[in-house]
């Protein structure tokens, strides 16, 4: 069996430091530690904490701070596995429910770490395309007819990277109900909520719908918290064990400093203030690069995200994504993420979220790039 890299990393080996601008990675805008850090009280604690081992799953008190961000309460804390990175929960989620053979569905564009990590392992992952005249929605009798008895798992990912779309609580309960007559998994990445566009209410989460779901999240994206390499999982109690154990075997535990940082940043307060920051840098920044991809609009389009710092842009040049990502680092030094890593020809995917400068000046090469290309 060959292996295949996660092209969306491996692409930018070697690219990224001929970069000037960088719109490729999905995180943006991270947060200092004094963002967190702003009291003596906070500091001395830090200061005085041990580099022990930690809990392997994590500290109570943040198994409890993310069970309350994805189902309201502190209940399921004993059901939340604190990993390193939405990385690593993926990794292990999928090393618990995939063997070779398995038959899973993704919906494509995805990100596809969950694709490409079942299939590492022999898995035949099926894609069902999302189509961009319907806002990148998932067409649920396509799926239907994709799932048969038997399948392993459907693989989701909501906010959506890259296509920036909210799962709504109608199409969850359409997929669960997908899952449930095929006595299938659902695996929910949900690392991107936290960061809707237009309002403050967070991204609806499959937990709570269906006893088969394994939930990531992540410190990533919404809150500003990419460094720290801080996920985790929640996942029904039968299966704990299993994901336990190969966490023990892949990393054993996250950090413990970055739990403690964790624990600061999902506190309720700071956690509707970090909210607020990332939501208001998007609200803002999306204005400066709907103007853009609209005064380009001969030769690109985009559906508008509900949530995420992305933008899936289509451009419309008979050339595939690589070689147009390429040509926008050789002419104007900016790094954007091809489409065909996602799974869909003919996109590139901006990281539209950053500082609104550094944004400009990316898009303007942009432009002097695109036109070059299309002369
Ligand atoms: C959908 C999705 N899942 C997982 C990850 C990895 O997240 P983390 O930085 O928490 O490992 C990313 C990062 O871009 C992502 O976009």
């Amino acid at each position: 069996m060959t292996f295949s890299p996660l092209e969306l990393l491996e692409w930018r080996q070697g690219r990224e430091a001929t970069a000037a601008y960088s719109l490729a990675d999905s995180g943006c805008r991270p947060i200092r530690l004094r963002d967190l850090i702003d009291d003596e009280q906070t500091l001395r604690r830090l200061l005085d904490s041990e580099l022990s081992y930690p809990p392997t799953c994590g500290t109570d008190q943040l198994r409890a701070r993310i069970a309350h961000w994805h189902t309201g309460s502190t209940d399921h804390a004993p059901q939340v596995i604190v990993t390193v990175g939405a990385a690593e929960a993926n990794t292990i989620t999928v090393d618990t429910l995939v063997r070779p053979g398995d038959h899973l569905v993704a919906m494509s564009p995805g990100y596809r770490q969950v694709w490409g990590a079942a299939r590492n392992l022999g898995a035949d992952v099926e894609e069902v395309p999302l189509d961009p005249e319907r806002g990148w929605r998932p067409d649920i009798d396509a799926l239907a007819r994709a799932v048969r008895p038997g399948t392993r798992a459907i693989v989701v990912t909501t906010p959506n990277n890259p296509a920036g779309t909210v799962l709504t609580e109608e199409e969850i309960r359409a997929i669960v109900s997908v899952a449930d007559r095929a006595g299938a998994w659902i695996l929910t990445d949900e690392v991107h909520r936290g960061t809707e566009l237009h309002t403050d209410e967070l991204s609806p989460t499959f937990w709570g719908h269906y006893d088969r779901v394994v939930c990531v999240g992540s410190l990533s994206k919404a809150f500003g918290m990419q460094g720290l390499r801080l996920g985790w999982l929640i996942a029904p109690p039968a299966l704990l064990p299993q994901l336990r154990q190969r966490h023990e075997y892949t990393t054993i535990s996250a950090a413990g400093t970055a739990m403690t940082l964790a624990e600061l940043a999902l506190a309720p307060p700071t956690c509707a203030r970090l909210l607020n920051r990332y939501r208001g840098f998007l609200r803002e920044s999306w204005t400066h690069m709907r103007q853009w991809i609209d005064s380009h609009d001969h030769l690109l389009s985009v559906v508008p995200p509900q949530a995420t710092s992305l933008a899936f842009v289509r451009y419309h040049l008979d050339l595939p994504s690589t070689e147009v990502a390429d040509a926008l680092l050789a002419h104007g030094k900016v790094l954007v993420s091809p489409g065909a890593h996602f799974g869909t020809e003919h996109h590139l995917r901006f990281t539209y979220g950053q500082e609104p400068t550094h944004l400009a000046a990316a898009l303007e090469k942009t432009s002097y790039a695109l036109k070059e290309l299309s002369a």
